[in-house]
Parts: structure tokens; C-alpha cells; sequence
């Protein structure tokens, strides 16, 4: 890894500031000894994949309430299921959600898989999903790529190349950046600042652990990245 300079900053950052959030164990397993549970990581991920944090929160307490393990949703009826995240949007979703749950609980015997690889594997989980899983709740050296993180990367490198064109490049950066040690709070970390400080409007840059760093800051023009692909 290039520079742990940086990752030293935004963990330091995160340390302080992480939000609390209830699929979270933070600081992670590396500080604490404390594990994720991979069920709470999955379903929380699939939920904010196109979802805000705050409208999340209640239905994830909701369904683990519900179906406390990945077999009690895989043994769940669809139509329970698919009334529970009612509001949630983009349904493909809650279908998905079963079916993994089914092929967890029949075929991996409850357990979910411990690599990006294996995850990728199973029905409804994409590159996203795979990667946030594999880095949060089994500490594996995953590139977590969602739109705050290419904000918060396009700016600290003030990538030029358009998106989706840069998206390549976005992840090799992040890439070297992940710490071998803590991946899983670094993805939260990256997130977290797109979330709360290097916002897409009005960045809180004085704020910001890459504040010496960043190459946006340096051009005086952070709201400039990322660059979009003219219409
Ligand atoms: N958005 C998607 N996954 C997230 C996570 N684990 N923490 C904060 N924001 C997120």
C-alpha cells in the first residue's frame, strides 16, 4: 500500500466521529475483538444500497427483529417479506433478499461466505454488496466503491477523467489506500466522510482529516469532482 499516512487520518477521523448505527460494531474486531455478525452486514448493505442511512435504520431493527437469523428469512413466505419493506423501494430488492437467504441457509449452511469471491456468488449480491460484506464483517481487503467514496477519492486525487469512465481508476485508488488491517472500518470511514463532510454541495473541509491532502482543496474547487460525462 502506498501511502498509510492518509488511511492513519481518515481511522483516526473515524475513531472519533463514526456515526452509531445499529449494524455496527465500531470501532471494529482489529481494536475490539468485537465481530460483525455477516447477517446484520448483508441485509443492512442491500438496504442502503439505494437507501438513505436514517430511513434504513427502522427497518432493519425491524426485520432483525422479525427474522433474527439468515434461515428464519430464508424461511420466511415472500409475501411477509415483501410487506415488511414496504416503503423501502426498489422491490428486486426484497425479492433478492430470500433468495439469498435460501441459498445461505441450504447450501452454505447458514454461514455466509468469507470471501468477495464467494459472495459475489450468491443470487442478488453484485460488486457492491460483495465488497462492503467481505471488508465489514470479515475484514478482507475489499475496494467499497458507492457514490460517496468516488466523491471523496475524485477529490482527495482531483481526478479529471470523467464518470462512469474513471470508475477503473476511482477503485485502483481506493485500492491502495485500504489498510490490510482495519479494511472494514476504512470502507465506513470512506463512506461516513462522503456522508457527513465531503458532501456534494458545501464541503465541511475544515473538517476534513485529507485536508492537507487533497488536490480538489489545493484547486480551490472540491464541488468541481466528481466530473461527469457531458449529457
Ligand atoms: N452506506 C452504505 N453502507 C454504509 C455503511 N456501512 N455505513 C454508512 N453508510 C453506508
Amino acid at each position: 500500500t502506498a501511502d498509510t499516512s492518509l488511511s492513519d487520518k481518515l481511522l483516526s477521523w473515524y475513531d472519533r466521529h463514526h456515526r452509531e448505527l445499529p449494524w455496527r460494531v465500531t470501532p471494529r474486531e482489529s481494536l475490539t475483538g468485537k465481530r460483525a455478525d455477516p447477517y446484520h452486514i448483508w441485509l443492512s448493505e442491500v438496504m442502503l444500497q439505494q437507501t438513505t442511512v436514517q430511513a434504513v435504520k427502522p427497518y432493519f431493527l425491524k426485520f432483525l427483529a422479525k427474522w433474527p437469523t439468515v434461515g428464519d428469512l430464508a424461511a420466511a413466505p415472500s409475501e411477509d417479506i415483501m410487506a415488511a419493506w414496504a416503503g423501502l423501494g426498489y422491490y428486486a430488492r426484497a425479492r433478492n433478499l430470500k433468495k439469498c437467504a435460501e441459498t445461505v441457509a441450504k447450501e452454505h449452511d447458514g454461514m455466509f461466505p468469507d470471501t468477495e469471491e464467494g459472495l459475489r456468488a450468491l443470487p442478488g449480491i453484485g460488486d457492491y454488496t460483495s465488497a462492503a460484506v467481505a471488508a465489514i464483517a470479515f475484514n478482507r481487503p475489499a475496494a467499497v466503491m458507492d457514490g460517496n467514496v468516488e466523491r471523496v477519492i475524485s477529490r482527495l486525487y482531483a481526478i479529471s477523467d470523467p464518470l462512469p469512465g474513471s470508475k477503473p481508476l476511482m477503485k485502483a485508488r481506493v485500492k491502495e489506500l485500504t489498510p490490510l488491517g482495519r479494511p472494514g472500518d476504512f470502507a465506513q470511514a470512506m463512506m461516513d466522510l462522503g456522508a457527513t463532510i465531503c458532501t456534494p454541495k458545501r464541503p465541511a473541509c475544515a473538517l476534513c482529516p485529507f485536508n492537507a491532502d487533497c488536490l480538489a482543496l489545493k484547486a480551490h474547487d472540491p464541488e468541481h469532482f466528481p466530473v461527469k460525462a457531458a449529457k
